[in-house]
């Protein structure tokens, strides 16, 4: 081709591109719009992959402002956020038959029934979707909102609208409040169909079921919510006006006449053989369903004594997931890295050649730790059988000697770690292998800062891994503290690749948002080992302000005052070791000051009861008769009491039941106030 002919192709084929973005333009605005489309979705989906195509073969288009990568064609995350009126809370799990014999063991001893004593037990497939809870007034759909942190989650009510088997007005009687919450999800056919589509016009692939369930409710436009026929499953409810159910089974069956699809496999279970057998009829039934579930979750059936056993944290004691078998499948193995955690942990990851394993592309494994490859020998280029259970990353179960090569090498572990190159340690205590250089070394502190600006910490979004390193290298971030700083280099920020000048905008508006979050974020937020979002909370709850709980961990403050912290019974040895070692590191303390410039960490807002006990200490010694030692404490505590541990002259009323400690002499001594288990509890109901 001469210059002129090729010149002549070229602008031919720009006046295509041209045209086939007007013509986008338009009917984009046509059906978003106006709600009128002129043309069917599937000729939509033509000129939509003509304009991909050409993008694709003619690189002198990349220049061009293409509709393509414009604002709404973006799923967003910015949705108003609300808070729930009650919380939407996680569920803890079983593995086996035995865990599931200990939850329901634990529950007899907390509700002091006998051993043989039976408890209705009802269990439920667990949907593998995103939860939801839906708000009715006097019967109409008001609202809906993601579960998000549980406390507060993301208003999706115009998407949500889109799920057509979510009533849009209840069936016969209702409370004039009612919340019912519950899993959207997509059938495994309609995420097939969805994926298939998406692969020939070049859009997004799913990598599973739930992924595309929560991006279709989780973007901005409602119209794509409704061609992706999602369904719903009713399984609870939340706040409600006046009851509506006793128990679980009536619960369901309410919802049902309610106007809801409830799954037909759940079941009440008389006994703990009965639930056996469900758990297994399900396990076996899953294969054929057109959901994905994920595990069987069991119910204490009667909700009176739901409300006595309560919740720990942030997972009711009246229920738990028992987990499904894992999925598995075979590769290879194509090298093995080691990756810096936030804690100077070594773990070894084996990269793997890609494979499917329940319908997610696996193309990692974790390793664990340098035992883990020496037990089971493995090596770079064996094949291996790999697992992955839930939503764990996936490891490797065995390899398959018999496929070895010949000529294979034992894997030998670095000795330095192959971020900073400082020597690897390996830690008597936990057989971990560290890199020691914690406040020094770039990947440790990288993955520190990743921990903090994470969703259950400090919850900052818009700072990507390849930012956070860019801004690392720049010498812009060398600090956590240094992302309440990020503001001033505004203009640097904007020339960062992935960013413009929203995106800056939204990033420095998270950052600002980040400075109004609770202590016990904030604590989970300092990445301190073995202290997780449980023990967070717990020490949230139980110290007013960071400042508090570093002067708790003081040796030169108070010789004589015993450790509020040891009177906190919930926290175990493994986190209160480590929290001592956080908190006598100056770094440590520094970094905390430093932050404390920018902003206070809210104290968590008080829930503590009133009641006839406000403000009293209480300590409980002996065995209690009617009730179990759990639920005393916190009868106690609803009732606005504090209970601890150990007796000192602070303490208020000592608690006596059958064969009491030392605590009862203690008592006498200092000249407590004691009561017997039948005083106590009068004193309760006067
Ligand atoms: S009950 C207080 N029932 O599992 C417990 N949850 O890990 C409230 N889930 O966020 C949940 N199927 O999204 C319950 N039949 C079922 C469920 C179910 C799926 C999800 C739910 C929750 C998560 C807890």
């Amino acid at each position: 081709m001469d210059n002129f002919q090729s010149d002549n192709k070229k602008k031919m084929i720009e006046k295509e591109w041209t045209d086939l973005n007007s013509k986008i333009k338009k009917h984009n605005y046509l059906y978003h719009g106006l709600d009128q489309p002129e043309i069917s979705d599937l000729e939509y989906d033509k000129i939509k992959l003509r304009l991909i195509n050409l993008e694709k073969k003619y690189s002198f288009l990349e220049n061009s402002k293409s509709i393509l990568n414009e604002v709404g064609f973006q799923p967003s995350s910015n949705f108003k956020k609300v808070k729930h009126k009650l919380p939407m809370l996680s569920l803890n799990n079983a593995f086996n038959e035995n865990d599931v014999f200990e939850f329901i063991n634990r529950i007899k001893r907390y509700l002091n029934l006998n051993e043989g004593q039976e408890i209705e037990i009802f269990s439920e497939p667990k949907i593998d979707g995103l939860s939801i809870s839906l708000r009715y007034t006097n019967g109409l759909f008001q609202q809906a909102i993601t579960r998000g942190d549980g406390e507060f989650g993301e208003d999706v009510t115009e998407n949500v609208r889109m799920v057509d088997n979510i009533p849009k007005s209840l069936k016969n009687n209702y409370p004039s409040e009612l919340e019912v919450r519950g899993e959207i999800f997509m059938e495994k056919s309609d995420f097939k169909t969805l994926n298939e589509l998406n692969i020939t016009i070049g859009e997004k692939v799913f990598s599973n079921p739930r992924n595309a369930a929560a991006g279709s409710i989780r973007q901005k436009d409602s119209n794509i919510t409704k061609g992706r026929n999602l369904k719903f499953f009713a399984y609870a409810i939340g706040f409600s006006s006046s009851e509506i159910a006793k128990n679980q089974s009536e619960l369901l069956h309410i919802l049902k006449v309610l106007g809801f699809k409830t799954n037909e496999l759940s079941k009440k279970n008389r006994n703990l053989k009965e639930l056996n057998e469900n758990f297994k009829n399900i396990e076996m039934l899953r294969a054929n369903l057109d959901y994905d579930i994920d595990g069987v979750v069991h119910k204490v059936n009667d909700f009176k004594w739901q409300a006595r056993l309560g919740n720990i944290s942030n997972s009711p004691r009246w229920a738990i997931a028992q987990k499904l078998a894992s999925k598995k499948a075979q590769t290879r193995v194509i090298a093995i890295d080691v990756q810096v955690g936030r804690t100077g942990a070594i773990t070894p990851v084996a990269r793997l050649s890609q494979v499917t394993v329940g319908g997610v592309v696996v193309s990692n494994a974790t390793l664990h730790n340098e035992d883990e490859i020496k037990r089971k020998d493995i090596r770079v280029g064996d094949y291996v059988i790999i697992e992955r259970a839930g939503d764990v990353i996936p490891h490797i179960l065995e390899v398959i000697k018999e496929k070895r090569n010949n000529n294979s090498q034992k894997y030998v572990f670095p000795n330095e770690c192959p971020s900073c190159k400082e020597p690897l340690i390996k830690s008597e205590k936990d057989a971990v292998i560290r890199c020691a250089n914690e406040n020094n070394c770039e990947s440790q502190l990288i993955e520190k800062i990743k921990h903090f600006i994470s969703r259950d910490a400090m919850n900052i979004e818009g700072l990507g891994e390849k930012q956070i390193e860019s801004f690392f290298k720049k010498g812009i971030l060398n600090s956590i503290s240094d992302i309440y700083n990020l503001y001033k280099f505004k203009e640097n920020l904007i020339k960062e690749k992935g960013y413009g000048e929203k995106s800056i905008g939204n990033l420095l508006q998270s950052i600002e948002n980040s400075k109004n979050n609770y202590l016990d974020k904030f604590i989970f937020s300092l990445g301190i080992r073995h202290v997780g979002k449980k023990t967070s909370k717990i020490l949230a709850s139980n110290f007013n302000s960071i400042k508090e709980i570093i002067d708790n961990f003081d040796e030169t403050i108070d010789q004589n005052e015993p450790d509020k912290i040891l009177e906190i019974d919930q926290i175990g040895e493994k986190s209160l070791r480590e929290l001592k070692v956080y908190f006598s590191n100056k770094f440590n303390i520094n970094l905390i000051n430093n932050l404390l410039n920018y902003f206070n960490p809210k104290p968590l807002e008080k829930t503590k009861a009133e009641g006839k006990l406000s403000g009293k200490k209480i300590v409980f010694t002996g065995t209690l008769r009617s009730i179990s030692r759990a639920e005393a404490k916190n009868i106690a505590e609803n009732n606005g009491g504090i209970v601890i541990n150990s007796i000192s002259k602070n303490v208020d009323f000592l608690i006596v039941g059958d064969s009491p400690g030392s605590k009862k002499n203690k008592a006498l001594e200092i000249g407590i106030k004691i009561l017997s288990e039948d005083e106590w509890l009068s004193l309760i109901e006067s």
